[in-house]
Formats: C-alpha cells, sequence, structure tokens
C-alpha cells in the first residue's frame, strides 16, 4: 500500500465561522493542522478590537481545546474605516497576530470594509503594524475605482465606478506594490491570489511580501463554475478565473519558493445560503490535503507539498514548523454530499485517490 506522510498543515486562511457552524466544521481544521488562522468576518460580529479577538478566541478554544488538539487557533483583527492605530496595538497585545483588510462589499460580510484606499488612519494603522510586526492580510481586490467616463466603441455607457469581478484583482495589484514601498517592513500577504498578474507581482516584490493560494483556484477554472450549468458551491471571492491563471498559480505553489503557500479560505455557507443566495465560499476543509496530494502527485511535484501546506507559512508568520506528521494511503474514498446535513463540500460525489489513515 502506497502511503505518505505529511506535516500538520498551516491554514494561514480559514473561516471558522462561530456557533454552531463552528462547532461542526472546526474538527476538520484541528484535526490536520499545527495552525489555523481564523478571518475576522463573523456576521453581525465581527472581530474588530481586543475585547472580540479575546472572545472569539475563547469560542474557538472551547470547541478546540490546544490540551486536547494539537491544532493552534492564530487571531485576526479587521481592519474597518473606524480602525485606529491603538486599536490595532490592543489587539496586538491581546494576540492578534494579524490584521485583514476587505474591500468594502466586494465579499461575504464585507460591508464594514475599506473604499478609500489612501487615507491617513488606514496609512496610520499600517505604520502601527509595521512597528508592531503585525502581519497585514489583504482581499487584493479593487471594488471601486474613480468615477469614469466608460465609452466601448464608440458607445457612452455612463459614469461608472464598479469594477468587473473578474478585472478587480489585477486593478489592486499596484496597491500592494506602494505598501510595501511606504512601509518596507511591513509584511503583507496577498491572499487567494487568482491570476497571472498577481503571481508575477509577488515574485517581483521584496521578501516582505508573499500570497496564498487555495485548494479550489489550483483546481478549478469558470469552465466548472459556470461552462455549462451555474455550480453555486464553487462559487466564491475572488471568483476562480481561466485555465491560464490556473496555470500561473500551479507553477507558483510548486516552484518551492517560500513566498506562496497553503491559505485555504475554506469558507462554509449552508446549502441553502449557498443555492438560494448564491454566498461566496468554498467549503474545502474536509477534502484540503487529499486534493492536494492528488493534484502534487499527478505532476510529479510531491516533494514540494510539505514546504506548500505547512513550512512556508510558519516561516512567514515566525511560527514554529510543525513536528507532528500525518499519514495518507492512496485508497480511494468518496466525498460525501453533504455534511452535518446542511454543508456541501467541494468535491462532493467524487472520489479522491488518497485518504487520511485513522
Ligand atoms: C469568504 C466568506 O464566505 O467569508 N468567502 C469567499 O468567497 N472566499 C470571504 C472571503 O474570504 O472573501
Ligand atoms: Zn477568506
Amino acid at each position: 500500500m502506497e502511503k505518505i506522510f505529511l506535516p500538520r498543515v498551516n491554514d494561514l486562511h480559514f473561516h471558522g465561522r462561530s456557533g454552531q457552524v463552528l462547532k461542526d466544521i472546526l474538527p476538520f481544521t484541528s484535526e490536520v493542522c499545527s495552525h489555523a488562522l481564523f478571518m475576522p468576518n463573523i456576521a453581525g460580529n465581527e472581530i474588530v478590537n481586543a475585547r472580540r479577538v479575546e472572545e472569539y478566541r475563547a469560542e474557538i478554544l472551547k470547541v478546540c481545546n490546544p490540551l486536547f488538539s494539537s491544532c493552534e487557533p492564530l487571531m485576526t483583527i479587521m481592519i474597518t474605516p473606524k480602525t485606529t492605530p491603538p486599536t490595532i496595538e490592543a489587539a496586538y497585545n491581546a494576540g492578534a497576530v494579524a490584521a485583514k483588510i476587505y474591500p468594502r462589499g466586494g465579499t461575504t460580510n464585507s460591508e464594514n470594509g475599506i473604499d478609500d484606499w489612501d487615507s491617513h488612519q488606514l496609512m496610520a494603522v499600517l505604520e502601527k503594524m509595521e512597528e508592531l510586526g503585525m502581519v497585514l492580510c489583504v482581499h487584493g481586490e479593487l471594488v471601486y475605482g474613480a468615477p469614469e467616463k466608460i465609452e466601448v466603441y464608440g458607445q457612452y455607457l455612463g459614469v461608472l465606478n464598479e469594477i468587473e469581478p473578474s478585472k478587480r484583482e489585477i486593478r489592486f495589484c499596484p496597491i500592494i506594490s506602494k505598501w510595501c514601498q511606504l512601509f518596507p517592513q511591513l509584511r503583507i500577504v496577498f491572499e487567494h491570489i487568482t491570476t497571472h498578474a498577481a503571481v508575477s507581482l509577488v515574485f517581483s516584490l521584496p521578501k516582505t511580501v508573499s500570497a496564498t493560494i487555495t485548494v479550489h483556484h489550483l483546481l478549478v477554472t469558470e469552465v466548472d463554475v459556470m461552462g455549462s450549468h451555474l455550480n453555486p458551491h464553487l462559487f466564491c471571492k475572488p471568483t476562480v478565473k481561466g485555465y491560464a491563471d490556473m496555470a500561473a498559480l500551479r507553477a507558483a505553489a510548486f516552484s518551492g519558493n517560500p513566498k506562496f503557500f497553503l491559505g485555504t479560505d475554506s469558507a462554509v455557507h449552508t446549502k441553502s445560503r449557498k443555492e438560494e443566495c448564491g454566498c461566496a465560499g468554498v467549503f474545502s476543509a474536509p477534502v484540503f490535503v487529499e486534493a492536494l496530494i492528488e493534484l502534487f502527485t499527478e505532476f510529479g511535484q510531491l516533494d514540494k507539498l510539505p514546504d506548500f501546506i505547512s513550512n512556508f507559512g510558519a516561516d512567514f508568520y515566525d511560527l514554529p514548523r510543525a513536528s507532528q506528521t500525518i499519514s495518507y494511503r492512496r485508497e480511494p474514498s468518496l466525498v460525501p454530499g453533504r455534511i452535518k446535513e446542511s454543508y456541501v463540500p467541494f468535491m462532493a460525489g467524487k472520489t479522491l485517490a488518497w485518504r487520511r489513515d485513522e
């Protein structure tokens, strides 16, 4: 029987949610991870200050207590237009290792996100983070640009400022470059990159700038999401792109360059919310390691997998590298159509070539 051993994963972009959903889904992540970085966009109760960092960590620890689990939660705070340097410092002292910026209105629970990318207050917050040594996680999509007169083939379409979803990440790249220049010590993670442009940018910038890559962006293109019928379970932000962009992401993941590491962005929604409201988010936590083993094996890149899923992320975040390994064997396993009746996992109904040893 073919067997492989992999270090426990560092999932540096994870949506754990809260309440019953947290209880339902956290075991999938805590069973295989060394650390998981919990995103702050909790619906109606975002993590925006030190008190919320502490409350949320306490809630997580009730479900996955490090005394009984080998997975340690890492906390984030959301940067909103109201965030000040003292807010950030208090959150850091309460244990937040990173702060997350969402573009306002660009994704799930981002209504309190940013749309003034040059504000003095935001610059002061980034300066404080640089001083503290906190990591900046950026959902790098520009949703609103300056109002522009749009004319296509001589036809006037109006004064528009909302950017098409497929172009939002490329339009954000100059902001990453600018922040990297303004704050040369600030560690910046360009989250869940989806395009060749973002891959090239991250390769070209200093080592303070890295990127997370999700499993679904390595495996799925717009053909899968909308090539025949619409598959809402694969709809996520940033939207998946085409073959060339997916190939660039694979090249980055296989490159052995420590700037590129895993952040699953596993973002569960209930089946009904996915199918009735089209919420963005792919629930990959139950299958992501097995899916990655298959991809890396298929391309003869298995030797690159431990760094991609574990070591490079730990190094960037100054975490200890995982000391424990988990074994997987080559044996088909069917991904269930539903989990806990309410959630549809990534690759539902498909057969994976690998499974985790119990
Ligand atoms: C995430 C969610 O559901 O919270 N959704 C997603 O499509 N990735 C938010 C996010 O990371 O954009
Ligand atoms: Zn996310």
